[in-house]
């Protein structure tokens, strides 16, 4: 990178936003990484301690003042990546109002804050990268939070829209299932059905999303906006592996 741009990771103390934010600052960027979590000094303390650019800032994304507070010092911005998020999962008859307001104000209304409040400050030509979930096609016992990630994707292309004029693209990425903290949620026989159904017979990795959203947030990134790339080892596709005994080619 010629000239360093600077990125800003919402939920980067672990999971697939520290991966991001590795990623990111190997690639050049100055990169100030936030969290609700105090572990989010560490991720930047290790990687400051190897030579990047990275800083790292205690946050609540549905603190909109502080967001503002904390983008206002690292005007303009180039890159934006929306990470943070919660989940939970409740039988749909569990489900409860608290349970779908809880999901909706981070996943979704704190998305939306930090997109608003990053986009103000954001240099024309900036890039933003939200994170949704391949859940937006259905997932068990999850509807407030395959909901509130669908309307991470409405936020997405409706943004693409509206920040066109100035050139700023928006993307979204969407996981499959990814080994972190969130994946805890399911049991171990859960867990055993979502690796059956990955047609590449692997979980996903956080730097496989990684991948994905630096691909996206680069400055080469000229003609692509509005886009939700689908990150799930071929999940979608609706096909497990086979059995090897049924595999022509195994
Ligand atoms: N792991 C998966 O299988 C999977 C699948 C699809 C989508 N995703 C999405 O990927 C993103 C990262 O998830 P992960 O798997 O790394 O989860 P994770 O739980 O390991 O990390 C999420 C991070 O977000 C932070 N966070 C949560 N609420 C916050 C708030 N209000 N303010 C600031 N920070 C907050 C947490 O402290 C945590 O560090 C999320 O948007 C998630 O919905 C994950």
């Amino acid at each position: 990178m010629s000239e360093r741009e600077t990125a800003f990771v919402t939920g980067a103390a672990k999971g697939i936003g520290k991966a991001i934010v590795e990623r990111l600052a190997g690639e050049g960027y100055r990169v100030v990484a936030v969290d609700r979590l105090e572990a989010v000094h560490d991720v930047a303390r290790a990687l400051a301690g190897a030579g990047h650019a990275v800083e790292a800032q205690v946050l609540d994304i549905r603190d909109r003042a502080a967001i503002g507070a904390t983008l206002d010092r690292l005007a303009p911005l180039d890159v934006l990546v929306n990470n943070a998020a919660v989940t939970s999962t409740f039988p749909f008859d569990e489900l409860t109002e608290d349970h779908f307001r809880e999901m909706f104000e981070i996943n979704t209304l704190g998305t939306f804050a930090v997109a608003q409040e990053g986009a103000r400050r954001m240099r024309n030509g900036g890039r933003i990268v939200n994170i949704a979930s391949r859940s937006f096609a259905g997932a068990p016992q999850m509807a407030h939070y395959a909901a509130s990630k669908t309307a991470v994707v409405g936020l997405t292309r409706a943004m693409a829209i509206d920040l066109s004029p100035r050139d700023i693209r928006v993307n979204a990425v969407a996981p499959g299932v990814v080994d972190t903290d969130m994946l805890h949620y399911m049991t171990p026989e859960r867990q055993k059905v979502m690796l059956s159904l990955q047609l590449l017979g692997r979980i996903g990795k956080p730097e496989d999303i990684a991948r994905a959203v630096s691909f996206l947030a680069s400055r080469e990134n000229h003609y692509m906006t509005g886009h939700v790339l689908v990150v799930d080892g071929g999940r979608s596709l609706g096909q497990g592996q086979l059995p090897p005994e049924e595999d022509p080619h195994a």
